[in-house]
């Protein structure tokens, strides 16, 4: 049976919850010609709100285009994508994909013959030793210009934009704000988890988008709406999970979206094993042991992740130390240090740069809760109930 939680790939429809306020938001603005970009940590959902405003405004009749930067390690990937899924809206990517492997046949083929009438360029992708800069050069304009030709207004998502430097450098930052703030008929919505490069290319009075589109930063989803959904789909399977239950599953999450999902369906597996296992007329009832045990589970699925994430923090002595004494959660980074001002200056600046740690009154948070987990049971050593506690 499919799980009633998913923990991994983006979630659309039913399954997206908490987001309604800020998808009707960024609708709004992309219908009405403004650019958004969505900020915050990973696993924190952006793909999800991205995705499903790209599916409402289709449905409202807009063309659409979905193009995931992270999968893109070329420029002239990156033009393939732009072009296939700007053609999507006319249902002609998949010939286009055909196309590009062998061309003659797809020639042949009126309706597509048609389509690319005005965008000659397609043709140049049958060339291999085409230069790349010029395909994707010709790719970013080709979205406007088929939107013009069909007369529909385009929303274009471009998930993890920060990834872009990495096929060259600002340049080609700085090429696609010279050629999108030509475009009337597109709105852009982008998507970034590198607080650091966000800012650089966003909001900073320098940076080459700076004041081009809202800025939305997406975080924890509230704990009611969270608590609400849990119960419900356990119901599904006559399953009763406490408030005492629920609580202690968002007290060490926060509602970070990701790790929740991944409680909740170490839970479901948890729980229908044991069920399975027992003798029928027991009530099946959630205890705190079990959501102990699932985050235990959580954490050694997660296990890899979190201690490739240590290992690059620790290229920073002071990162770590800071960190660690911000999970014991002393009253004052500062004092609690050996250390100078200045280097854990630095240290808090980089990890928040990073989006490892929140700023939160006078204290610091780390975002990440697994990590935070993890640097209490394994490095510190402490209780594994007591560090679930503090969560
Ligand atoms: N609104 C939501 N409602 C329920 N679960 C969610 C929601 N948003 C995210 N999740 C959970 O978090 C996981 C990650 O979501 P998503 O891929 O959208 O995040 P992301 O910020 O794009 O992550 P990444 O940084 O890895 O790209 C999903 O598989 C799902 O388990
Ligand atoms: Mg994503």
């Amino acid at each position: 049976m499919k799980s009633l939680f998913q923990a991994g790939r983006p979630v659309v429809g039913e399954k997206l919850i908490g987001r309604e306020q800020a998808i009707k938001q960024i609708i709004s603005f992309l219908v009405g010609g403004q650019s958004v970009v969505l900020m915050a940590p990973r696993r924190f959902g952006k793909t999800s709100i991205l995705l499903e405003v790209l599916n409402r405004v289709k449905s409202q009749g807009l063309f659409t285009a979905y193009i995931d930067i992270f999968a893109t390690p070329t420029k002239r990937i990156l033009a393939e994508q732009i072009t296939e899924s700007v053609l999507a809206n006319r249902k002609l990517d998949k010939v286009f994909a055909n196309f590009r492997k062998s061309i003659s046949s797809i020639l042949k083929q009126v309706e597509f013959k048609q389509a690319i009438e005005d965008f000659e360029f397609i043709l140049d992708f049958a060339e291999t030793k085409q230069d790349e800069s010029v395909l994707l050069s010709e790719s970013i304009d080709f979205i406007e210009r088929f939107s013009i030709k069909y007369n529909q207004q385009i929303v274009c998502g471009f998930d993890e934009f920060g990834d872009i430097e990495k096929l060259d450098g600002l340049e080609i930052v700085k090429l696609f704000r010279s050629k999108l703030q030509l475009q009337q008929n597109t709105s852009f919505l982008f998507s970034g988890s590198h607080e650091s490069v966000m800012n650089q290319i966003f909001i900073t009075s320098k940076s080459p988008f700076y004041r081009f589109a809202r800025i939305i930063n997406v975080k924890e989803i509230s704990p009611d709406i969270f608590k609400n959904y849990i119960k419900n789909e356990f119901s599904r399977i006559d399953v009763k999970i406490n408030p005492e239950s629920l609580n202690s599953i968002i007290e060490f999450t926060g509602g970070q979206p990701y790790y929740t999902q991944l409680v909740c369906r170490q839970l479901e597996y948890l729980v229908t094993t044991n069920f399975a296992k027992s003798s029928s007329g027991i009530s099946k009832q959630i205890s705190i042991n079990d959501v102990n045990t699932a985050i235990e589970e959580a954490f050694w699925a997660e296990i890899n992740y979190i201690e490739k994430l240590w290992e690059e923090l620790s290229v920073s002595r002071e990162q770590t130390q800071v960190l660690i004494s911000i999970v014991r959660g002393v009253d004052s980074v500062y004092r609690s240090l050996n250390l100078n001002q200045v280097n854990v200056s630095r240290a808090l600046r980089n990890l928040k740069l990073k989006g490892v740690i929140k700023r939160e009154g006078k204290n610091y948070r780390l975002i990440d809760p697994m990590l935070k987990y993890f640097i209490c049971r394994d490095i510190l050593k402490l209780d594994k109930a007591e560090c679930i506690k503090s969560g």
